[in-house]
């Protein structure tokens, strides 16, 4: 990549602007293409088609161009929407998915699952709220960049605060309750073993808390993994059941339906979303480009996170909001959002 093309919004379809870029040159393509038959950005680009297969077959085509553009350590990243056609949901992020499968070009690494939490109220008196949307993460490779920690780190800071009330009590309880118990002598002895490891790791952070069940004291757990709780019970005489809370970082995010003052663009993805995955996939100076770059959310908080961006959109008044706030952005970033 030229350091000319670094920093850029490009007018046009990004089909045509993503061929002329170098292949493996950028570290993470993330991006929101229009969603099908939508029609809110006029009768150009993607997401006009009339039937969904034709529309799958657009994305495929730019799909394609940022596989090959990607780094062998990078990530692709698309997040789609649905479609009731005739009250019928037509699942079409996953239609895309299973295409992108077909080809095997990419590992899909994770369906992170937007969790809105102001979903749009139009409701049907028939059907539950949509209130969800996938962001698909794929590699090229299995040597990609991948900073766990960095993820919802905000997380961590509260929790870690929280933590200190546990204090050295932390476990006294259950010594009391497997000395009381009717285990034997020797499933006491690993109890208390077990309890100790437990108590050791809930202090030093790597879990939140936990819970312990012995036999003839507690109510007998249901489920549980396979080789269950139950049997361990049975055979051990105890259970440890690890809460691993704010600290395991899941595949899951919530924030809400973002509306910007003054804002042109009728569907913007939340920056706060769009943070987390490029703190989660590239590092300082890495570059991250959206072909769909729209009102201009990605380059905003890639900029914010310093990272180098390129943008590329169809509509030249698009461009122009993106470019006022890539101006105007404030240079914090997102905390505690939720
Ligand atoms: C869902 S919006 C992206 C919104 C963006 N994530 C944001 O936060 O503002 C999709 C954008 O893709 C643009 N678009 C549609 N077809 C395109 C194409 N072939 N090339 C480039 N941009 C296109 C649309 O004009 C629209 O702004």
């Amino acid at each position: 990549m030229v350091d000319a093309e670094l920093n850029t919004i490009f007018c046009g379809d990004c089909l045509d602007i993503l061929k002329d870029l170098p292949q493996n040159s950028v570290d993470l393509v993330v991006t929101s293409p229009p969603y099908f038959q939508q029609r809110e950005y006029g009768g150009t680009g993607i997401g006009n088609e009339k039937t969904v297969e034709e529309y799958i077959e657009n994305l495929m085509r730019v799909f394609r161009e940022c596989v090959r553009i990607t780094k062998k350590t990078g990530s692709i990243v698309f997040n789609l929407g649905d479609k009731y056609i005739d009250g019928n949901l037509l699942l079409v992020p996953y239609r895309f998915a299973i295409e992108v499968q077909k080809e095997k070009q990419v590992k899909l690494i994770n369906e992170l699952t937007w969790v809105k939490i102001n979903p749009s109220p139009k409701q049907d008196p028939k059907k539950l709220v949509s209130s969800k949307e996938p962001f698909f993460i794929y590699t090229k490779s299995s040597d990609y960049y991948f900073n766990k920690d960095a993820f919802l780190e905000y997380k961590d800071k509260y929790l870690n605060g929280s933590k200190k009330a546990a204090g050295n009590d932390i476990g006294k309880k259950y010594f009391e309750l497997i000395e009381k118990s009717n285990l034997s002598p020797a499933d006491k002895v690993q109890a208390g073993k077990e309890l100790l490891e437990v108590i050791r790791e809930a202090k030093e952070g790597k879990i939140e808390s936990f819970r312990m069940k012995i036999r003839g004291m507690h109510a007998l757990p249901y489920g549980g993994q396979a080789g269950g709780r139950l049997t361990q019970i049975e055979n051990k005489g105890f259970t440890i059941i690890k809460i691993h809370g704010n600290s395991m970082r899941k595949d899951i995010i919530e924030s809400t339906v973002e509306t910007i003052k003054g804002n042109v663009h009728p569907a913007v993805y939340p920056e706060f979303v769009v943070q987390e995955l490029i703190k989660l996939l590239t590092k300082e100076n890495d570059i991250v480009l959206d072909p769909f770059l729209g009102s201009g959310t990605t380059a905003v908080v890639a900029k914010r996170l310093k990272r180098n961006y390129i943008g590329i959109e169809i509509h030249p008044e698009y461009i122009e909001y993106a470019k006022q706030r890539l101006a105007e952005m404030p240079s914090y970033t997102l905390e505690l959002f939720i």
